[in-house]
């Protein structure tokens, strides 16, 4: 990565970081024998995040079955440890990189519009496919674009001339960016996410999202990638890229299909009809993340 921009933002001082208790979790995902104890401990070290993550798991989003869930411990009891870890991962990112920006040309509500949706739909689209993705769709959508945050805010005038420039031209946001930064937001977050340390899937997806074939998990990299064109299909787009498709063009698709995924399910027409209401489900997720977690919960 040899490159002024990439430098710069490999070397600012105040990057954003994820709290340490969301590193610690991300961490203990990596072993083979973590325990529910281990894992629900840990999260509530921090006491507004695990007020936040048993929020989230109450909400429809997550929710599974009736009554509340009221300790971590019965939430991954239910839901499983990947879907606790994935929701922390989610609540922890959202925190330090907020829908509203620092200032008041930053792309970051339209941008958060954009990967939610792109989740939401990720979901849908596993679902559909029988892909038991295990809510690592969820977390990849909600990831796959976040070196444009920090492009936005680190390069602003820039990265608001490669979305000129992507419209006038008529290309892909990440070509544009080429052409304006020398680099591109997937560089970018490939970078940011192994920083954090995150998961090597995230890894993969923020660097491969619109090439999957290049991906080393290319099967939810194919996923990430169609249901990104599915929230851009939609109207939630980001910083240029509104452009129509035809499914089977898709590299993603292929792959899809060679994997034995059953593609035929993905019509287009349907699909979009399906996701009718997928903009009232994004500002519910805006609305239920961002509001204020309230009072602490049980602790067992
Ligand atoms: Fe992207
Ligand atoms: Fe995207």
């Amino acid at each position: 990565m040899d490159n002024h921009v990439l430098d710069v933002i490999q070397n600012v001082e105040d990057l954003p970081t994820l709290p340490a208790v969301a590193i610690e979790v991300i961490g203990l995902s990596r072993s083979s024998d973590v325990s529910i104890k281990a894992v629900s401990e840990c999260i509530y070290k921090d006491p507004p995040l695990a007020t936040k993550v048993l929020k989230m798991a109450n909400s429809s989003f997550y929710r599974r079955g009736s009554g509340e869930v009221d300790t971590l411990h019965r939430a991954i009891l239910l839901m499983g440890l990947n879907e606790i870890i994935n929701i922390t991962t989610s609540v922890s990112v959202l925190s330090v990189l907020p829908p509203q920006g620092s200032t008041g040309e930053s792309i970051r509500d339209t941008f958060w519009n954009h990967c939610i949706a792109t989740a939401l739909i990720a979901r849908y689209v596993d679902k559909k496919l029988g892909m038991r993705s295990m809510g690592r769709e969820f977390v990849g959508g909600l990831l796959h674009d976040i070196g444009k945050i920090i492009l936005d805010e680190y390069f602003h005038d820039e990265f608001m001339e490669a979305h000129a420039f992507s419209i006038d031209v008529d290309c892909p946001m990440y070509e544009a960016e080429m052409e304006v930064l020398g680099t591109t937001h997937m560089e970018v977050g490939s970078f940011l996410a192994q920083k954090w340390n995150l998961p090597g899937y995230i890894t993969d997806i923020t660097l491969h999202h619109h090439h999957p074939d290049q991906a080393q998990y290319k099967d939810i990299n194919s996923l990430v990638c169609i249901s990104d064109l599915l929230a851009k299909a939609k109207e939630f787009s980001c910083g240029g890229d509104r452009m129509s498709f035809v499914l089977s063009d898709q590299s993603a698709w292929h792959i899809m299909k060679q994997m034995g995924h059953p593609v035929h399910l993905l019509d287009l027409e349907r699909m979009t009809f399906e996701i009718e209401n997928i903009g009232e489900e994004v500002s519910e997720y805006i609305s239920t993340i961002s509001e204020p977690a309230g009072q602490e919960m049980a602790h067992d």
